[in-house]
């Protein structure tokens, strides 16, 4: 489908995998600790990867105590392109932070769809991110009728472009981006490995064409839509994808387990 990937980063996978956990609108404080006191129970001496937890807000100040000392880091699921101030219900990077949190999920296709939020925006809220460093986890992908048309490509290459202007090397250098088709989403529908590699493969170029060849070579991608522990292990032997953002399997304990036990 992509013409001319000459930047190959195929060639080795100095990245670290990263898999993280979307629970989006699920789980009481309860329910949150519950969990990730299981996860913590079986992750707890994986060094090989990152493993990251990403509750919803209301859950982010018990998780965070509960993950203390261990190898689980925090994420959310949104923030403010806004500092402080009078913005109702919205919350800011610098609250994120006193939750310890490491990483925040920006311009998930949920988002996307529900909250009408633009890549203009989504760039707004990865420099705000930045600038509280706060690590973004930035989602592109396609739809099915996107896929379809042909368009896949462009859409991306849109995208990766808008969502992500403005930030300078050394920020891109410390963005993740998460590919996720929306028609693999909560879908049971997964990219084949054939897709993934090759739109992963297609995202690296674009980021060596938009930044340069260095700083593509140190972004990660995840791949993300229907990730299970039956299908983890060769998605994440592809040598261009990078990790995981996992929706409905990261609310079960076991099944979130299971994924970074066979990515490893
Ligand atoms: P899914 O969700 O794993 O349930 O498909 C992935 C996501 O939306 O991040």
């Amino acid at each position: 489908m992509f013409e001319n990937s000459d930047l190959n980063l195929t060639m080795d996978k100095e990245r670290k995998l990263i898999i993280a956990g979307n629970w989006k609108m699920n789980k009481t404080v309860a329910e949150a600790l519950d969990l990730v006191n299981g996860i913590k129970r079986d992750l707890g001496n994986v060094k090989e990867l990152d493993i990251v937890v990403c509750p919803p807000f209301t859950a982010l100040g018990e998780v965070s105590k509960a993950i203390l000392k261990s190898n689980i880091r925090l994420g959310a699921q949104n923030m403010s392109e806004h500092n402080f101030g009078a913005y109702t219900g919205e919350i800011a990077a610098g609250m994120l932070k006193e939750f310890s949190v490491r990483y925040v999920i920006l311009g998930h296709s949920e988002r996307r769809q529900y909250q009408k939020e633009s890549d203009a925006l989504v760039a707004k809220k990865a420099l705000a991110a930045h600038g509280a460093s706060l690590k973004p986890i930035v989602c592109v992908g396609e739809t099915l009728g996107e896929r379809e048309a042909g368009k896949t490509e462009k859409v991306l290459e849109t995208q990766v472009r808008d969502s992500l202007a403005g930030l300078n090397k050394e920020q891109m250098g410390e963005t993740i981006i998460a590919y996720e088709p929306v028609w693999a989403i909560g879908t049971g529908t997964t990219a084949t490995a054939a897709q993934a590699q090759e739109t992963h493969s297609f995202i690296h170029f674009l980021l060596g064409k938009i930044f340069d060849e260095s700083v593509a070579r140190r972004v990660r991608i995840q791949y993300g839509g229907s990730v299970k522990p039956s299908n983890a292990r060769e998605l994440m032997s592809l040598p261009d994808v990078d990790g995981a953002l996992v929706g409905g399997a990261s609310l079960e304990e076991r099944s979130f387990a299971d994924i970074v036990k066979n990515s490893i």
